[in-house]
């Protein structure tokens, strides 16, 4: 199914984001078996993006998290694309994930970091790249500011954008930085 047709199923906003989420895969050039990780669930639009793609997706987010942007119905979304079946839900929080190290080729965070409290942010970093194979990417989309000012618009209480770099462990290596339509992309990469 192309994104046109899914955007019409779930959301106009879908096109927005699948446009960004496609720049990234065309930079990554990840084989179609790769292991791939969507942490911060929400309406699991990156999740049920990826799976279109092909992907089999785990994604997931804290059981606990009772903000607005958490427990979504994210199933039934994916059940009218016909994509359920590719993804999996782990409940965990990415501060402390129930991976193994060197677990993944691709670890994505759409619209997550900047709701992730502050003081776990050192800690979601460190263990991104952990779970993250050697010469993995881990991509941050953060939303640019034209982006906030129309989030701010319905939710005035959203948070700011978040500046991976600000809590990126030393000797981390952010391979590019690149402005989407929706969001600015950080492509960090293990071990480079
Ligand atoms: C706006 S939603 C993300 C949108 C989603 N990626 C999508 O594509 O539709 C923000 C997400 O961040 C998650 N989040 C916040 N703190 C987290 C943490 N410590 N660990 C994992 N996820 C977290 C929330 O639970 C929520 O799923």
């Amino acid at each position: 199914m192309n994104t046109d047709k899914a955007s019409e199923i779930l959301s106009p906003a879908f096109k927005a984001i699948a446009s960004d989420a496609a720049t990234v895969l065309a930079m990554l050039e990840l084989p179609a078996s790769a292991a791939v990780l969507d942490v911060g669930t929400g309406e699991a639009n990156f999740a049920i993006y990826l799976a279109l793609e092909g992907f089999e997706v785990i994604t997931g987010e804290p059981a606990t998290d009772s903000s607005q942007y958490a427990n979504k119905p994210w199933e039934d979304s994916a059940r009218k694309l016909g994509v359920r079946d590719r993804i999996r839900f782990d409940a965990f929080d990415a501060s402390d994930m129930p991976y193994s190290t060197d677990a993944f080729d691709a670890v994505f965070f759409f619209g997550v970091l900047h709701h992730v409290e502050e003081k776990l942010r050192d800690a979601v970093l460190r263990e991104s790249l952990r779970v993250a194979k050697n010469n993995g990417a881990v991509v941050f989309f953060e939303p640019k500011p034209e982006t906030l000012e129309r989030v701010w618009q319905t939710d005035p209480s959203h948070p700011e954008a978040a500046d991976p770099s600000r809590y990126a462990p030393e000797g981390a290596k952010l391979e590019s930085k690149t402005t989407g339509s929706l969001m600015d992309i950080y492509i960090y990469r293990q071990g480079a």
